[in-house]
């Protein structure tokens, strides 16, 4: 009777279990779902579910993964990617373990899974973070389809300093701008509810502060007051926050000296208490083991309690929870309350993913998802779009369409992999458009197009120049790509210089003394120090590293069919000896005057940039007039409605960024000379005129005072409006305190 009784009981839960109503995902629903799970987990699959391991670079789960997703001793992967692969080792979590929590698989998709878009930080030149947010849309049902839940982007990082190479991945060198496009890029990728088909879980990361890294050495120290975090570094990861984003990655540095993956100020105090964020955090790459190589922990041991207890609920890669949890929650030294919420957090966000009712990927629309037409166009808008025109002297550009002949030089005019940037996603180099290529198809079939790769982008030598010179005097007119490669931007590639690598600049140099009308463009992942190149030859487009599609793209924009609009995210110094190097810049009390030598500058180089924040070019000139303000004087309580005028006062249609700085001339700690508080990116028909309006508010004013509170103080502020942060038109109003 009693084992009758046991199979009838198996049976009809099973009968339950497949008529059971798809898990409900309102919260309420959700929690009890957490709380349910969490009371059966045993000690060793409440941990299983902490720790992340890495698949193999080509997409392939381990063995041992298979293992451990059997036992239920694995929460999620990296790397692993396709949908029969994810499948596969999903199937195994799914069936063969004994409570089926299914696994959540991860991986970089930074700025595209197969179709890539333009490096971020070159999108970020857009100013229009609508793009951005399309193109984290395209990367996210590309994803999705190869069995992805999780992208480990946006990457927020504020970056000052240009010899870091990750500042290629963020959104440049100021905060508002990074929170826009930061905020974009959530919802991209997640949309209003990222457990559909067609969506990811996005994860805002290096938190934080990583870019400030001493020297612009990628992992070194960070050493940045609690002011500047909370004015610089912490906004973008606000505005992710509040934009939904469900996990974020601790960062390698060490802050202040305490690590940020086991810092409780940053992972604790202002992520859970001060911002109420419920999703969780997953460590950057052994960042959890790497304690050890900080000096705070002795031992994975230590390592272990100091990142648990600090706030990091997801290990990648180390195994520090897994090996020494059961032995720390004896010693006390975390408690099972810690792991718990750290489980908590994670199955708060599978079942929020839908991965318990859909843990599978449909295989059959993984072929059909990648690389749409519509995709396609799309990278190459974006990239269009985002390059800035750095010079243009003598209208050498556009191009005409009735050009006879035009040489095409360098390495990079005919590189598949530069354009896809470091973090490339599963893009693949059969897939990219060079310049090269692009110019081929964009040329009527009476214009020749002579080609000469003319120099490597590193190395000495010179053989090919020869070459390069001949194709250019056969020419009407030489384009000559130069930059770097993908390995000198991105993770680990801090340059301890900013000039062009190898022989370039003298390959430049080779075909301008031809005599030629000679174009410059830029495939660089991080602002260059360019200066002979600005004063010698008339024209420069920045193309960043432009996806996929770069190459129509350049080609679009150097024949004119698109008129550059785009505005540079970071400064451009004139020498790495500038750095760090940035607009939103205290003014000292020594401000520089080129002619008083007691004043902040340089003996041997002018102290500006070689280009501001916000500069870019375009083929037509904008003109902006008549700055209005809607009161001479407000409280902190009130909205101030700041106008101008923006005229096309050239030939040709184009897109102006108009740009809004604001400045607090006197308060109780120094105040940057301006800060971006506002853009439009406009597009305006020759002739004509349109009024364009910013609202200002308290928050735009407020800082973070001596006491560490956000406050507006009353007196006088500045406010500037400009095409850049350079050239503007300025007038001031007053906070009175009522
Ligand atoms: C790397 C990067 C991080 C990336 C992670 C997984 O070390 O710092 O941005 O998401 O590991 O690849």
């Amino acid at each position: 009777m009693k084992r009758i009784s046991l199979v009838f009981l198996t049976v009809v839960c099973v009968l339950l279990a497949a008529i059971a109503p798809a898990r409900s995902q309102r919260p309420r629903d959700v929690e009890q779902q957490v709380n349910a799970l969490l009371a059966q987990m045993t000690l060793a699959e409440k941990l299983g579910q902490l720790q992340q391991l890495d698949g193999e670079a080509n997409g392939n789960y381990r063995p041992e993964h298979v293992e451990l997703a059997r036992k239920g001793l694995l929460g999620s992967t990296l790397n692993v990617r396709g949908a029969q692969k994810t499948n596969e080792l999903q199937r195994v979590a799914v069936n063969e373990s004994r409570l089926k929590i299914p696994l959540l698989f991860g991986f970089d998709v930074i700025h595209g899974y197969r179709t890539i878009f333009p490096i971020p930080v070159g999108e970020a030149a857009s100013w229009d973070p609508t793009l951005a947010e399309r193109s984290a849309a395209v990367a996210a049902q590309e994803a999705n389809n190869a069995g992805l839940r999780w992208t480990f982007a946006p990457m927020l990082d504020i970056a000052r300093d240009p010899r870091w190479g990750r500042i290629t991945e963020g959104a440049g060198e100021d905060p508002f701008l990074g929170a826009a496009f930061g905020a974009a890029r959530v919802r991209g990728f997640q949309g209003a509810d990222y457990s559909a088909p067609d969506k990811v879980l996005a994860c805002a990361k290096h938190w934080v502060a990583y870019g400030a890294a001493e020297g612009g050495r990628d992992y070194n120290t960070t050493e940045v007051s609690e002011n500047t975090l909370r004015e610089i570094y912490f906004p973008p990861f606000k505005a992710a926050i509040d934009a939904g984003v469900g996990t974020l990655m601790s960062s390698f540095n060490a802050i202040n000296g305490v690590p940020a993956t086991s810092n409780a100020f940053v992972l604790t105090k202002v992520l859970r208490d001060e911002w109420k964020f419920d999703g969780f955090v997953v460590s950057d790459y052994t960042s959890v083991r790497e304690l050890i190589n900080h000096g705070v922990a002795a031992n994975e041991e230590q390592a272990a309690a100091a990142a648990l207890n600090a706030g990091v609920d997801m290990e990648m890669v180390s195994r520090s929870y897994n090996q020494f949890g059961p032995k720390l929650l004896e010693q006390r030294k975390i408690s099972l309350a810690t792991i718990d919420e750290a489980v908590r957090r994670i199955l708060r966000i599978k079942f929020r993913l839908g991965l318990f009712d859909r843990p599978y990927t449909d295989e059959a629309s993984e072929p059909q998802s990648l690389l749409r037409p519509a995709s396609l166009s799309l990278a190459r808008e974006i990239a269009a779009r985002s390059m800035v025109l750095l010079k243009n002297d003598r209208n050498v550009l556009p191009l005409p369409n009735n050009v006879k002949s035009i040489a095409v030089i360098g390495p990079l005019a005919d590189d598949r992999r530069a354009p896809l940037g470091w973090w490339a996603g599963d893009g693949r180099e059969e897939n990219t458009i060079t310049p090269l290529a692009g110019l081929k198809a964009k040329v009527s079939p009476q214009t020749m197009v002579l080609y000469a790769k003319g120099s490597d982008v590193t190395g000495d030598s010179t053989a090919g120049f020869e070459q390069a010179v001949a194709v250019a005097k056969q020419s009407d007119v030489a384009v000559v790509f130069v930059g770097e490669t993908h390995e000198m931007v991105g993770e680990a590639a801090s340059r301890s210089t900013l000039d062009l690598p190898g022989r370039q600049l003298d390959l430049v140099k080779a075909v301008q003394a031809t005599g030629k009308p000679t174009v410059v463009v830029l495939v660089n992942g991080r602002p260059l120090a360019i200066g002979w190149i600005v004063d010698n030859v008339p024209a420069i487009l920045e193309s960043w590293m432009g996806g996929s599609q770069s190459g129509n793209a350049v080609a679009d924009v150097l024949f004119g069919d698109v008129n550059p609009g785009g505005k540079l995210p970071v400064t451009f110094p004139r020498s790495v000896g500038q750095v760090p190097i940035y607009y939103n810049h205290m003014n000292t009390g020594r401000p520089p005057e080129p002619e008083n030598r007691y004043t902040s500058k340089y003996y041997d180089v002018p102290w500006t940039p070689l280009f501001p924040f916000g500069y870019g070019l375009s083929y037509t000139t904008f003109k902006l007039s008549n700055l209005q303000l809607s009161a001479p004087r407000i409280r902190s309580a009130d909205r101030l409605t700041v106008s101008v005028e923006v005229e096309n006062a050239g030939t040709r249609a184009g897109d102006e960024v108009v740009q809004l700085y604001v400045r607090d001339v006197v308060a109780s700690m120094t105040r940057p000379v301006k800060e971006l508080k506002g853009f439009q990116r406009v597009t305006l028909q020759p002739g004509e005129k349109r009024r364009v309006e910013f609202t200002l508010t308290g928050d735009h004013l407020a800082f973070w005072n001596r006491d560490l509170r956000f406050v507006v103080e009353p007196g006088e502020f500045r406010v500037m409006v400009g095409s850049n942060s350079r050239d503007v038109i300025e007038a001031k109003f007053e906070v009175v305190e009522r």
